[in-house]
């Protein structure tokens, strides 16, 4: 038995060198005489593809798939046994009779085969591997390229090339998109896809199973309506077809020399990549959802949601939020009503709305012919009829689609987007200019109301000795509080009032007369937040509304005094939770706590108005409300960017020793990156219950980052856990939290994830890549900063500022 599969594998082997050799004569197409085996391939006429046996990642498993030839990643574009892998290298591809291809493992089953899409019996198939990448079956004599009967482009994987197209053929029936690896190991089908659907007027989606995770609209002539960047790029020319025969979406690169493709990632984000020859990697140039405001209908019904905007959702004109509770609290699902009731028999009118990503069509009536003048006209007829708008907008613009019932999932662009026309109620339009004059009064009073609270906080000023900050005017809409006011509010800072203190100063609770409660930050005269920290802190708090971030009320300046007013957070922060072992937190609190800290730092990384890095980001720095909801607090090392620039360099280092990334302690260099690591940080401190730079073990001198990537290499991350977490149906989630920690804190910050992957990673269960060295994993005793803080009081919590040595 032994020696006879001894001489099979030899007997293989043999075959396999044999069949290597001949690669100098490399041909493009195979017939019913030649089958592939594992080791042998097919090369497209101009070496642009190439298809064999291949094993992805770290698989073990062998599949038959297409991938570029010319680059030094192995990117398979298709696979064939997508679904049942060979287990070793006895494979074969075969042509069969009439025109069908399969693949049988070494046992002689079939593990995979085509389904002849065209009822053409072909009597000498071939199957040529194209320059396209397109794997075609065809009568061995017939060249016209186009009379196959069957072709790889009609089941794509996870990749969409040009020239392939997805979307519905109507005459040979077949509807093909892409869908997503199940992970970068295993190209099984994953539970994502992207394609055309075809309910109303066809669109562009991302989903999952039935689900719409991004919409990226109808094509409007030139792009898709949700896809500004489509538009006249660089990169490629799409192209859309839809009419009797087919629905289609396909697109040609503009420089043909170019290597570039759109990829749907097994975590759900689609991304158009670019091979990059200099650094030997796939650089992406589009991807999507890239933010908030790309998940479906975020903002409900009849809102739209605005990336510029803090918070991003707002109402169209002429409505308002139907739940302004929920609403305010960032809890947009419940959308927005009409503020005036549609009255069809007196006559409704429209308002146009400009720049939009036009709402989900999946109910729309269209016409391609009609005018907007004729499609007004047709919407005034039907009193469900909603909006309408052109349905392609070059030139003039023409045809005609409409909407019934509610305008779900739109999306306002800067300066992209085309125009939709809402019904109103012609109320709403005739008492435009009634409303305007209401609406100017109001405006009087108001400027005339604060022109007097002004005048009367300048003369309270003048007695009281409190000055305004004076930089710009950002800062000057947030109330100034009066200093005796809040002196009474804390019992004139007693000790029992109390909250903490740190190298910044104290904070103490208030109740104001009104019987608000609320936290003042009482910055000490030598505290390393200057004045410049101070306005830093106002300035760039002052814009911010996010359900995980602290809510600032009002501050105050006089003499040497500076203060800032927060909400009050009866909780206190992280630290007092997670490091203290008298109140544990069960394992669900703490997930929920480390997936609102990583929503409030996406929210300062891209979706407010300015990018800010908060650079101080630690346990005593989360603050807890009522329910455990954590609020990210002090912002008073903060950088706000333009949001363009993504990485800055200081001589000035701040931030707390023990969540601070290599490369921002050594170089001086900050980026969102920075804040990832903190954040890693964080996530392994609530999965311990320990603090990165107390952290001791009798084994080793690492710290926490160290011992965990330690336990993580040894697979015994559990061991990591505060033994106070019942483990019990929670491993899966605490095993993945830890490995999503040790991603964050990677020594390098360009193999660390963004925030919004984090935020993806945590709440699904896509595969995660292995990460890999922490920074900082090196016996802390050789670093200087040791020595540096020892001379302070309290070593770890403090806040420090360094000057880089450079
Ligand atoms: C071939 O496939 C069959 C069915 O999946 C399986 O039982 C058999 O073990 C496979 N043989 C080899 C050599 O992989
Ligand atoms: C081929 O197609 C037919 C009809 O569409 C289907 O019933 C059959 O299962 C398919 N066979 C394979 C191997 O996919
Ligand atoms: C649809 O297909 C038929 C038959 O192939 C062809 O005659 C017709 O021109 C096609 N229509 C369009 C709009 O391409
Ligand atoms: C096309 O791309 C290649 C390499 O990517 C570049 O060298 C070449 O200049 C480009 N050609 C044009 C016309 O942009
Ligand atoms: C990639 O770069 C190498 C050298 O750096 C060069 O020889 C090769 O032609 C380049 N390939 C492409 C496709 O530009
Ligand atoms: C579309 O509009 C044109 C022009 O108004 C009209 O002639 C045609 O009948 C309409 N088609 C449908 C299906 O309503
Ligand atoms: C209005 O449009 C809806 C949706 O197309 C349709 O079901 C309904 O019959 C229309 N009503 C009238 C009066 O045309």
């Amino acid at each position: 038995m032994g020696s006879r599969r001894a001489s099979i594998s030899f007997s293989i082997s043999l075959m396999l060198i044999i069949l290597t050799i001949p690669d100098g004569n490399a041909i493009d197409t195979m017939d019913m005489a030649m089958p592939i085996r594992d080791g042998k391939t097919l090369l497209s006429s101009r070496g642009k593809f190439e298809l064999g046996f291949f094993r992805p990642g770290s698989s073990n498993n062998r599949y038959v798939g297409i991938w570029y030839k010319k680059i030094s990643l192995l990117t398979a574009v298709w696979v064939a046994n997508r679904e049942i892998p060979l287990v070793d290298s006895s494979g074969v591809l075969k042509i069969t009779d009439p025109g069908i291809l399969v693949l049988i493992n070494g046992s002689g089953h079939v593990i995979w085969s085509t389904n002849s899409s065209r009822s053409t019996w072909v009597k000498n198939p071939v199957a040529q591997l194209l320059d396209s990448g397109n794997l075609v079956v065809r009568e061995k004599n017939d060249e016209n390229p186009d009379n196959f009967v069957w072709q790889s482009f009609d089941y794509p994987s996870d990749i969409h090339l040009p020239g392939m197209k997805l979307g519905w053929d109507l005459v040979t029936g077949i509807d093909s998109h892409i869908t997503s690896w199940e992970s970068s190991d295993d190209p099984s089908p994953g539970r994502y896809n992207y394609g055309i659907d075809h309910h109303g007027y066809p669109q562009l989606f991302l989903t999952t199973g039935s689900v719409v995770q991004c919409r990226f609209g109808p094509w409007n002539g030139v792009r898709f309506s949700g896809i500004p960047g489509m538009n006249a790029n660089p990169i490629f020319t799409p192209w859309f077809v839809f009419n009797q025969n087919q629905t289609s979406y396909a697109y040609e690169l503009r420089n043909s020399s170019m290597i570039s493709h759109a990829v749907l990632k097994p975590y759900g984000q689609i991304q158009r990549v670019i091979w990059n020859n200099l650094t030997q990697e796939w650089d992406i140039y589009l991807a999507a959802p890239a933010d908030s405001c790309d998940t479906y209908a975020i903002c409900g019904a009849f809102g739209s949601c605005n990336i510029a905007n803090s918070p991003g959702c707002g109402c169209l004109k002429g409505f308002t939020p139907k739940s302004p509770k929920d609403w305010d609290s960032g809890d947009w699902s419940d959308g927005c009503v009409r503020l005036t009731q549609l009255d069809c028999k007196s006559g409704d009118g429209f308002i146009k709305n400009s720049n939009v990503k036009l709402p989900d069509t999946r109910h729309s009536w269209y016409n391609k012919s009609m005018t907007l003048n004729e499609c007004q006209r047709l919407c005034l007829q039907n009193c469900s009829c909603t909006a309408y708008s052109n349905l392609d907008v070059r030139g003039e613009g023409s045809g005609c689609l409409l909407w019934f019932n509610d305008l779900i999932d739109i999306r306002i662009f800067d300066d992209f987007g085309q125009d939709l026309y809402v019904r109103m109620a012609s109320s709403e339009l005739a008492g435009k200019k009634q409303s305007r004059i209401i609406v100017s009064t109001v405006l009087t009073a108001v400027v005339l109301l604060s022109i007097a609270i002004t005048l009367y906080f300048k003369k309270r000023r003048k007695k009281k000795g409190c000055d305004m900050v004076d930089n710009g005017n950002e800062e000057s809409e947030f109330p100034l509080l009066d200093f005796t006011e809040i002196a009474q509010a804390t019992g004139n800072f007693s000790d029992g009032n109390m909250l903490g203190k740190g190298g910044f100063g104290r904070v103490y609770k208030g109740i104001l007369k009104g019987g608000q409660e609320i936290a003042v930050k009482r910055l000490s005269k030598e505290s390393a937040q200057g004045l410049d920290e101070f306005k830093n802190e106002v300035i760039c708090i002052a814009k911010l509304q996010h359900r995980n971030l602290v809510k600032l009320l009002g501050y105050c300046i006089q003499a040497e005094e500076r203060m800032l007013i927060y909400e009050y957070m009866p909780n206190k922060s992280l630290d007092h939770f997670i490091f203290d072992q008298t109140m544990p937190l069960d394992w669900p609190k703490r997930f929920h706590i480390l997936n609102g800290i990583a929503r409030g730092i996406l929210y300062l990384h891209q979706d407010s108005r300015l990018r800010i890095i908060h650079r101080d980001l630690k346990a005593s720095n989360i603050l807890l409300d009522h329910d455990l909801n954590p609020k990210i607090s002090d912002f008073g090392m903060a950088r706000c960017f333009d949001g363009n620039e993504f990485e800055a360099n200081t001589r000035r280092v701040v931030g707390t020793y023990g969540y601070m990334s290599p490369e921002y302690v050594i170089d001086g260099i900050f980026s969102t990156k920075s804040d990832v690591f903190s954040f890693g940080v964080l996530v392994l401190e609530i999965v311990s219950g320990k603090r990165n730079t107390r952290f001791q073990h009798p084994d080793h001198h690492h710290n926490l980052l160290g011992h965990a990537w330690r336990l993580y290499k040894k697979g015994e991350s559990l061991k990591l856990v505060d033994p106070s977490v019942n483990l019990l149906n929670n491993t899966s989630q605490i095993l993945r939290s830890i490995h999503i920690g040790l991603l964050c804190v990677q020594q390098f910050p360009e193999d660390r994830p963004s925030m919004s992957v984090v935020v993806v990673m945590l709440s699904s269960d896509c595969e995660l890549p292995h990460p890999k060295q922490p920074g900082f994993f090196i016996p802390r005793n050789l670093w200087q900063i040791d020595s540096i803080l020892s001379k302070t009081e309290s070593v770890n919590e403090i806040t420090i500022t360094l000057v880089a040595s450079r």
